[in-house]
């Protein structure tokens, strides 16, 4: 074991500390946990939806300057959601509620992780709308699997301090081994950036699948009941890791898991088509990110 790895006790009370940061983290609003209950619901209303968003003023002014840039709407103006809903259909809609509503976590600049303010917002949104494309073509729950991207990274909000605080140790194992960012996030601080944001996803009572597929992200094969959704958000963030979205301290210091691909069936050309939609599809929430 090398020097650097820290005592047992040191890394117990450091663990205990993520999860005291994680409880005190802002819990989720209630309008986001209907919202993703309703992923389990695939004949919720409008109204419904309507219903859950309109007692925030605020949102629904955002949610209008999203669906009102070029790329959304067209050329006529969009006033209310009952004509957003109408032009975008409800699963556009769900789509654009659920990132305007943690696009304020994901665009902070993440210091520890050196990822500039609004990064991790592209990267997030980049990672869903590669897991929407894959479910789509793999014939998965495509708003849970967007979801699931979105929220993929969610523990790096959460570990940014206790990154920043261990800088000097993790930059020193980086440069001194060729480990997966990762583990170096577990020898160091005792936990990684997947397990933080997996109790984040629990504490906000979200569904297993969901909490699975961000525990796992950075291994896949490891998530047992959910595997197929996980490899597809790994896939997703392996894809937009690729383009040059979202680099910071782990630089995507990550394994690939192996046949991936394959194992869901896809061929090399579903993939470089995918990789390329995506990209055009992300200019589309430049309003957004
Ligand atoms: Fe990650
Ligand atoms: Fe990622």
């Amino acid at each position: 074991m090398s020097a650097s790895i820290q005592p047992e006790a040191r890394q117990r009370a450091m663990i205990a500390r993520v999860q005291a940061a994680v409880k005190k983290h802002q819990p989720m609003p209630a309008m986001y946990r209907e919202l993703v209950e309703s992923i389990n619901a695939p004949d919720v209303s409008f109204k419904q939806l309507s219903d859950i968003v309109r007692y925030d003023p605020g949102m629904t002014m955002n949610i209008l300057k999203v669906v009102n840039s070029a790329a959304f709407s067209g050329a006529a103006r969009i006033d209310s959601l009952q004509q957003a809903f109408v032009r975008l259909g409800m699963q556009r809609l769900f789509k654009i509620i659920m990132a305007q509503g943690v696009s304020v976590e994901l665009a902070g600049r993440l210091k520890g992780y050196d990822v500039e303010p609004k990064m991790l917002l592209k990267h997030s949104i980049g990672v869903a709308l590669a897991a929407e494309g894959l479910a789509q073509k793999l014939s998965y729950p495509h708003d849970l699997l967007f979801t699931a991207g979105l929220l993929h990274d969610m523990g790096k909000v959460v570990l940014d301090p206790f990154v920043q605080e261990m800088r000097p140790e993790l930059d020193a194992r980086l440069a001194g081994s060729d480990t997966e960012y990762d583990q170096i996030e577990r020898d160091v601080i005792g936990v990684d950036h997947a397990q933080a944001g997996a109790w984040l996803m629990e504490q906000w009572s979200f569904p297993e699948e969901l909490v699975s597929c961000v525990a796992d992200h950075h291994h896949p094969g490891a998530a047992g009941t959910y595997k197929d959704a996980a490899l597809m958000v790994h896939l997703a963030d392996t894809l937009i890791y690729s383009a040059g979205i979202g680099d910071g301290i782990d630089g995507f210091r990550y394994r690939v898991a192996e046949g991936v691909a394959g194992s869901l069936g896809l061929r090399a050309r579903d993939i470089e088509y995918l990789a390329s939609t995506t990209l055009e599809r992300l200019n589309e929430w430049d309003a957004l990110i």
